[in-house]
């Protein structure tokens, strides 16, 4: 199961990060789920993505991705990751935002967010924080909070990350 995945790799303490704060209640965007599975079935990677809201426009979150640990470093997570970003470009999604390693992220185009103007609601690294233009331009005239995303209501039974 992807919780206990993410248990594994990021620990239990995981759900006290900002990110949650703005994925809690919320289903992943639909059509970019993604897991790795191995021949018996098992659970080897995820990756999914939120929707967010930018000063009342929309973006996308990417994360939490995850490893197996006996698996990484095999090249699954950057798979994924460029699997996952190309879905989202066909979707139509315009920018996307993370929380994660520079040196990992920088490689698909990931920039630092913070100086763009763009603010996460709660304690984060300003390094870590990040943006991708999906579509070229997309950042212009896009500044302020991210906010959860504001069509879709919180429900008490969703499975969350
Ligand atoms: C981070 C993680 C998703 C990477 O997945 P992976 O399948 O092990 O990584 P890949 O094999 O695709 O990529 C390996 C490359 O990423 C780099 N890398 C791995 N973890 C990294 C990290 N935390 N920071 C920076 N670079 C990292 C490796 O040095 C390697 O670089 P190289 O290609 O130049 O040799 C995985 O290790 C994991 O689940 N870690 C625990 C959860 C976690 O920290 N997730 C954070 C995502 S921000």
């Amino acid at each position: 199961m992807i919780e206990d995945l993410l248990d594994r790799t990021f620990g239990s303490e995981r759900q006290e990060k900002t990110v949650y704060r703005l994925r809690e209640g919320l289903p992943a965007v639909e059509g970019l789920s993604f897991i790795a599975e191995g021949g018996q079935g098992e659970l080897i990677a995820s990756l999914r993505f939120w929707a967010v809201s930018i000063s009342g426009e929309p973006a996308i979150l990417l994360g939490p991705l995850a490893v197996e640990p006996r698996y990484q470093g095999q090249g699954m997570g950057r798979a994924l990751v460029a699997w996952g970003l190309k879905a989202a470009k066909q979707q139509g999604h315009r920018l996307c935002l993370v929380v994660g390693e520079p040196a990992y992220y920088a490689p698909y185009g990931f920039i630092p967010a913070c100086p763009n103007g763009l603010i996460l609601p709660g304690p984060v690294d300003p390094e870590r924080f990040q943006v991708l233009e999906l579509v070229a331009g997309a950042i212009e005239g896009i500044r302020g909070v991210i906010e959860r995303a504001p069509e879709i209501e919180p429900s008490a039974s969703s499975d969350v990350a």
